[in-house]
């Protein structure tokens, strides 16, 4: 499995997505495309981007009955993302069923990851609004063991999670994971960190990096600095 930077473009538009991919004239990074740029934009976002030459990670999250799945991410596997993602809360039936509509007639089909359990939500909140008593590390490690039964690539984890999530669902089962920051950098609103070193060291398959590149005064030199730190 290639290990990859993925860049989190969390941008409103268009626009500066652009404005923030023409940097790059030299390499062309995997871009994770998420909800707020997505339905400002649309689906041309995405063919824009690929035409471009990037890889796209389209990360919406889907959860809904199997069947409104299955004919979603059919609708996505049509627009050639990458790799895309759902809620393993959907049930292993509907990580079935996603799978069915990725596919596509030729039997290829984008990677498919799942999120667990968001990192917003703590054991309290699992506790007291979802009513799941178990802890939180167990239901973790219980819907990434879901997503590998029903067939799935991987799942969406913090870099602490990734070992033990290969240790459960085997090294070929794939950690994309988010909350990465340079060791000398802002932490912002992530609360549990690692540097791109770090989650390379761990077992990270992809790391999943927003602002340490795009707020950054030389994204380019940043996304330089992720990939030497945690591919070479
Ligand atoms: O800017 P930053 O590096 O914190 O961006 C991380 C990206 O990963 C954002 O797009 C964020 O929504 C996403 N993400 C996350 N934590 C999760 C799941 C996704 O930070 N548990």
């Amino acid at each position: 499995m290639g290990k990859d930077v993925i860049v989190a473009c969390d941008f409103a538009s268009a626009e500066q997505v652009f404005s923030f991919l023409d940097k790059f004239q030299d390499e062309k990074p995997f871009v994770k495309i998420g909800m707020e740029l997505f339905y400002a934009e649309g689906p041309e976002i995405v063919r824009q981007i690929k035409a471009r030459g990037h890889k796209i990670f389209l990360d919406l999250k889907l959860h809904d009955i199997p069947n409104t799945v299955k004919k979603s991410m059919s609708v996505l596997s049509r627009l050639d993302v990458d790799m895309t993602n759902l809620h393993a809360a959907g049930t292993i039936a509907m990580m079935e069923a996603a799978i069915e509509g990725l596919t596509r007639p030729d039997g290829t089909r984008p990677m498919l990851i799942a999120v667990t359990q968001l990192t917003s939500t703590d054991q309290e909140r699992m506790t007291n609004d979802l009513l799941i008593g178990r802890p939180i590390d167990e239901v973790v490690m219980h819907y990434a063991h879901n997503a590998k039964i029903a067939g799935l690539d991987g799942v969406v984890c913090s870099p602490l999670e990734a070992d033990k999530v290969h240790d459960t669902c085997g090294k070929d089962f794939c950690t994309v994971t988010p909350g990465v920051r340079f060791a000398d950098g802002d932490v912002g609103d992530q609360k549990r960190v690692m540097t791109p070193a770090q989650a390379k060291e761990i077992g990270s398959d992809y790391i999943v990096v927003g602002r340490p590149i795009t707020a950054a005064a030389d994204p380019v030199a940043a996304y330089r600095r992720c990939v030497s730190e945690f591919c070479d």
